[in-house]
């Protein structure tokens, strides 16, 4: 299979962005401050709660029963494994590094566990929710970074997952 080219995000107007010191409000900016503003925000909730892996599962089996059902047979330690992957892409995705890694991952997860395109979005959004929902009002100025982020990747991961 021919290789995907990798789109570059436009840049995006975030609100005032918390944590970054690199973005403020109105101001243009680019994947690599994407990424900062989404670890700042990851290293703010691990302040609130140690590991994000319990809450996130949580919240996605309850909105997603058939992925829930994919991974009932994955113990603490390989779900953890899987979303330290997650939570790296969200933070340092770059679409041309990790174009080859999401090839792989992408086809494995459709042909060895039955994977479907949709169940991406739910977990990014169970994950967002959750990372939300522990931050409170606090979240707010970086959600459009979360937003890009989550947008970005899914377009990559939905090319691949056909
Ligand atoms: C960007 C999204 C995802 C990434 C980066 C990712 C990454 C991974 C990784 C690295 C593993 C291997 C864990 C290990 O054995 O160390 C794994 C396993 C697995 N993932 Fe994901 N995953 C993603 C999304 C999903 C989604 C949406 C589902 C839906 C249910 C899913 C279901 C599974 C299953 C069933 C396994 C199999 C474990 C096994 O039997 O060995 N993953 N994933």
């Amino acid at each position: 299979m021919a290789e995907k080219t990798a789109v570059v995000p436009e840049p995006v107007k975030l609100g005032a962005v918390s944590g970054s010191g690199a973005a403020s409000k109105g101001k243009l900016v680019d994947n690599k401050t994407i990424s900062a503003v989404v670890s700042s925000t990851l290293e703010r909730a691990a302040l609130v709660v140690e590991d994000l892996s319990e809450p996130v599962y949580r919240r996605y089996f309850a909105a997603d029963p058939d992925a829930a059902a994919l991974m009932a047979h994955m113990d603490d330690l390989t779900r953890g494994r899987m979303l330290n992957e997650v939570l790296r892409l969200l933070m340092e995705w770059d679409p041309v590094s990790d174009s080859a890694y999401l090839n792989f991952e992408v086809r494995n997860h459709q042909y060895a566990y039955r994977v479907e395109s949709r169940m991406y979005r739910e977990l990014l959004v169970a994950l967002r929710d959750v990372v939300a929902q522990l931050l409170g009002d606090a979240f707010e100025p970086d959600r459009v970074a979360w937003e890009s982020r989550i947008a970005g990747l899914l377009a990559e991961i939905e090319a691949r997952a056909g």
